[in-house]
């Protein structure tokens, strides 16, 4: 992953929402975002341990940037909230306790789950409802707690928002991910520039957002 660009370390990073960011991409993005100055709350779903375990990384990669920098005082500890991220209801708590951080200028979109390979003659309603409930409606009500507090238009100052998702939502995975369309609902709507959504990612960037996405698998030929 390419290192952020730095800013200067006196204004402040802000704080950086990064959602499953308990393990993998998750994990690796709360500790690059915690090095490179920003307050990290982190989410897990049931890996408590593990997930505290990350936060006390961010916590020492951010020590390691204040003290680079001959930042006064100590840096914002890192948090591990719990959220079962199915459940919309839990969203908004997520970035309630980030509010108590500081102000938040990043939504790392990542948490989401895939499931076993499967056929379409396999699939079942509970499994489509999880799936699309957990990486479409949920990814998109965390934006939109995201949007309320960075855009201009609410008075915020601007942020960026980045959205993990499958190389899959792209390519398409017959008769192995049938249901990885669940990500292109949500990617055409926050994000995919050249589609008829587009509106949205530009409206957004007109009140100081910046929305990526990355499609995890994919290479350029
Ligand atoms: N790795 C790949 O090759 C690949 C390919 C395509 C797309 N992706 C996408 O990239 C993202 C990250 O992948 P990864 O491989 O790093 O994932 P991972 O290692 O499986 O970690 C998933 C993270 O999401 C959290 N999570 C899972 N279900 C959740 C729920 N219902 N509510 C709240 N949090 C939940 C997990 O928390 P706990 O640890 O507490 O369970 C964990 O922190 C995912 O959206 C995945 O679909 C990955």
């Amino acid at each position: 992953m390419t290192q952020p660009e730095r800013a200067d370390p006196e204004a402040g990073r802000g704080v950086a929402v990064v959602t499953g960011g308990s393990r993998g991409i998750g994990a690796a993005c709360a500790r690059l975002l915690a090095r490179s100055g920003w307050a990290v709350c982190l989410t897990y779903r049931t890996e408590k341990d593990t997930a505290w375990e990350v936060a006390r990384g961010c916590d020492e990669a951010a020590r390691e940037y204040h003290a680079e920098h001959g930042l006064p005082g100590a840096p914002t500890g890192a948090i591990a909230v719990a959220a079962d991220l199915e459940d919309p209801a839990c969203v908004p708590g997520v970035f309630t306790a980030a509010d108590h951080l500081g102000r938040l200028t990043v939504l790392v979109n990542n948490a989401g789950v895939i499931d076993r390979v499967a056929r379409v003659d396999e699939l079942t309603p509970e499994r489509l409802t999880r799936m699309f409930t957990i990486n479409t409606i949920s990814a998109i009500l965390r934006a939109g707690e995201a949007v309320r507090r960075m855009s201009t238009r609410h008075g915020g100052t601007g942020g960026s928002i980045v959205n993990i998702s499958s190389a899959a939502a792209r390519l398409g995975s017959p008769e192995l991910y049938v249901d990885s369309a669940r990500r292109c609902p949500a990617r055409r709507c926050l994000a995919h520039r050249r589609l008829a959504h587009r509106r949205l990612a530009v409206g957004y960037r007109a009140e100081g957002g910046r929305n990526m996405t990355s499609a995890v698998g994919l290479r350029r030929a």
